[in-house]
């Protein structure tokens, strides 16, 4: 079996995001077990139906990218205990078919969903919605486990970057379990 290929979404696009780093940290926990990238989409419009069809250029990217990935991994932010606009926004643009011949690109695919925010909540409504959305586009989510991280400031090292201590086996346990999510769909499409 060729490596598997996991496309992390991370749903905050700010440079120093704490969930970007998570993101990072994920990659390299993976190592070489799987091919893991993160989207880039911040030049994404607005979803807009005068302008779906044809579909931007950046559109079209992230479609390619999200085609060719075995699974996708979001990292979010909470944003007043939803996820944020600019995650949704490109989902709006996800779901929609790419022609009359060919059907949205999340349908099927392996999720996995992790979060870290600065306060309580850790991500965990968010992340709730989140799972209505994608299940709701039929993405075929892994619900345990799932990782929420509060008080992200407690986990950062001297110079403000994200050092994970307590939340790092938890991170290890769904990387290998997303590995195995997915390995194991791969195995039924192919038998
Ligand atoms: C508009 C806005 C709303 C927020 N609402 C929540 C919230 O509901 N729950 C929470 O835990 N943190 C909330 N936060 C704080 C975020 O957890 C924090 O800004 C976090 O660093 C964002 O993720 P990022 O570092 O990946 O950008 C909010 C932040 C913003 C900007």
């Amino acid at each position: 079996m060729s490596k598997i290929k996991i496309l992390a979404i991370v749903g905050s696009l700010r440079k120093e995001s704490y969930n970007r780093q998570l993101a990072l940290a994920a990659k390299e926990i993976v190592g070489d077990r799987a091919d893991f990238k993160l989207l880039e989409y911040d030049d994404i419009p607005y979803m807009n139906e005068d302008i779906e069809h044809p579909a931007p250029e950046a559109v079209k990217r992230v479609r390619e990218e999200v085609k060719a990935a075995d699974g996708i991994w979001f990292f979010t932010p909470e944003y007043n205990h939803f996820f944020p606009g600019v995650l949704k926004n490109l989902i709006d643009w996800l779901s929609r078919p790419v022609s009359d011949k060919e059907p949205q690109v999340l349908a099927g695919k392996p999720a996995a969903i992790s979060g870290i925010s600065t306060a309580m909540a850790g991500t965990s409504l968010s992340q709730d919605h989140l799972v209505t959305l994608i299940s709701f586009l039929n993405m075929d989510v892994m619900n345990v486990p799932r990782l929420v991280i509060p008080h992200a400031r407690q986990q950062l090292d001297i110079e403000g970057k994200l050092a994970l201590k307590a939340s790092l086996s938890y991170l290890e346990k769904q990387a290998t379990a997303f590995i195995s999510f997915i390995e194991k769909r791969l195995r039924n499409q192919c038998g």
